[in-house]
């Protein structure tokens, strides 16, 4: 691993909050009925045309291109990156490994990127490098919870300090082209505190007048981390504050029926679905599926299987034969609740240390 992979994934990645719920909870029930008055519309990011309301997350430690192309393959309408360290951006040379970090490609438009940092001239030249490497779309973060990246002035500490947050927005809005979109991602706040909602309207309506084009709001508050649900009358809230300025909501979207009942409930124009997408990249076309008001189907297990196989393929052609096993591993791992003997199954890929023998349980498990 080379310093720059480390510093970015390890820094960020915050391993405690992986906790999907297991099992049945990844199928939207079949009593679920779309009320009538609801309709289920695409949006605009600025120019951006996004066809479909529910959006792949950035996860970081998953969210790279082979996840995201999946994803899109399956239904995704915009996806959004891993987040990425200003200073490492820039870092980033032609023909390097890191280079994958901020790799595009045709099939995956819209496609966002998302920065972190902590110095406001540290992002516009990393923002202008992620536009000019093929993003469609600048995201800026200001929600991470993991505690490295509060004790370096980044990520989520920024909700605490508006005028640093904004002075970030406006530096990357002037120097990004017009015609590239800029965003935000934010959690509801660092804490339950009154100052805590002041910064955060201060920020919100800030990043707005500075010309950000969309906000993604994150219903839990940084000291929460992953701990208790996150707060969809806060998003309710927020998107009536917003009128028609367009945000994303965040939290607790762990199945297609999750991602609609964010949409009615709270009238977000999108959701973004993170932790549900991970294994489950079906949770895209079933979303699609009950807004058209037809069931959602299970993915079979040689169709599941087929898009593991393939979702190898992709991650061995960015990192290569030695990288792939333990990072598909993770995705084994979590994408075991899609199989009805989850369990044996999750233990079998808890075990992998090799490319024969993660292909070996997949042959074991989904070969129907
Ligand atoms: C492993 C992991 C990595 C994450 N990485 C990022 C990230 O890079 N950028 C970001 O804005 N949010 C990140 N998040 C937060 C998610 O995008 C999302 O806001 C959060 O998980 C709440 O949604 P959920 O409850 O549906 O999972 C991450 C979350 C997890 C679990």
């Amino acid at each position: 691993m080379s310093n720059w992979d480390r510093s970015n994934s390890e820094l960020i990645t915050d391993q405690d909050s992986l906790t999907v719920p297991a099992g049945e909870t990844t199928q939207p029930s079949s009593a679920f009925v779309l009320p009538p008055s609801f309709q289920a519309h695409g949006f605009h990011i600025g120019n951006v045309a996004i066809d479909f309301p529910v959006v792949q997350a950035a996860l970081s430690g998953y969210s790279d291109w082979p996840m995201r192309v999946i994803a899109r393959r399956l239904g995704a309408a915009y996806t959004l990156g891993e987040v990425l360290l200003d200073k490492f951006i820039v870092q980033v040379s032609k023909g390097s490994k890191a280079r994958r970090y901020i790799r595009t490609s045709n099939e995956e438009h819209p496609v966002g990127a998302q920065l972190m940092g902590a110095d406001p001239e540290g992002f516009p030249p990393a923002a202008l490098k992620l536009a000019e490497a093929g993003f469609d779309i600048i995201d800026l973060n200001f929600g991470c919870p993991v505690k490295k990246v509060l004790g370096r002035c980044c990520g989520g500490f920024l909700l605490s300090t508006p005028r640093a947050a904004l002075e970030i927005v406006g530096r990357v809005r002037d120097v990004l082209p017009p015609h590239i979109p800029l965003t935000v991602k934010m959690r509801r706040g660092l804490d339950d505190s009154q100052e805590s909602l002041d910064n955060f309207f201060a920020i919100f309506d800030g990043a707005f007048r500075l010309g950000a084009a969309a906000i993604t709001v994150h219903g839990r508050t940084v000291r929460q981390r992953y701990d208790g649900p996150s707060t969809w009358n806060f998003l309710r809230e927020v998107k009536q504050h917003a009128g028609s300025r367009i945000i994303l909501g965040s939290g607790d979207l762990f199945t297609a029926e999750d991602c609609l009942n964010m949409l009615i409930q709270t009238g977000v124009d999108g959701v973004t679905a993170a932790r549900g997408a991970i294994g489950n990249p079906w949770i895209f076309r079933q979303a699609r599926a009950l807004a058209a008001g037809q069931p959602a189907e299970h993915p079979s297990l040689a169709e599941q299987r087929e898009v593991m196989l393939e979702h190898y393929r992709l991650a061995e052609v960015t990192y290569g034969h030695h990288r792939t096993s333990a990072h598909m591993r993770k995705f084994g791992i979590l994408g075991s609740r899609m199989h009805p003997r989850m369990k044996e199954v999750r233990e079998d890929f808890v075990a992998v240390k090799t490319r024969d023998q993660w292909h070996a349980v997949v042959e074991k498990w989904y070969c129907g």
